[in-house]
């Protein structure tokens, strides 16, 4: 039997468009790429993480010498929410970047583990988590997706181990 997967999601001509609390968090993550540890890739990603109370965490991607101990800004952002506001539900996650020594200027989206660890994290609480990709140009467009489950199908999760 042939079934279809539809992948939602909103896309905004400018980020001028979204609602204050989604603008404010995307600025987050934009600010965030300042934090960026990247002296391999020079590829500044900046993560954001809004609470459901509003409060907003921040990361960046963290580069090692040993290629493979470099963290991405979504784990990294992600990490320092669930220390710091361990009881709180996730409302959303913002990426951003800049791409100082390189041409692409399209939106970026999470990475496969990035992309795991969203869904683990979506998966221990009631509410899915919201998506913002976009990118440090000021006339970007922006997407949004609403839940990883977009982004991620048939995931591995901890009830594939019941
Ligand atoms: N990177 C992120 O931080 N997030 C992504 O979604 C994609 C890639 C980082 C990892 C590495 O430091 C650099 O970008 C180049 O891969």
């Amino acid at each position: 039997m042939q079934k279809e997967l539809i992948l939602q999601y909103k896309e905004y001509t400018h980020k001028d468009e979204l609602a204050s609390e989604k603008k404010r968090l995307l600025d987050a993550a934009l600010k965030a790429t300042e934090l960026a540890y990247a002296p391999y890739s020079q590829f500044k990603v900046g993560a954001a993480v809004l609470m459901e109370d509003g409060t907003i965490f921040s990361g960046a991607n963290l580069e090692n010498a040993s290629y493979p101990a470099g963290i991405c800004a979504e784990r990294a952002a992600l990490s320092s929410a669930s220390v710091l506001a361990p009881n709180k539900s996730i409302k959303a996650i913002a990426v951003s970047y800049r791409n100082e020594n390189g041409s692409n200027d399209a939106i970026i989206s999470p990475c496969g583990i990035c992309r795991q660890t969203i869904a683990e994290y979506e998966n221990r609480q009631p509410n899915p988590i919201e998506i913002l990709l976009g990118n440090s140009l000021p006339d970007s467009k922006v997407i949004e997706i609403p839940s990883i489950n977009h982004l991620l199908p048939f995931s591995f999760t901890k009830e594939s181990m019941d």
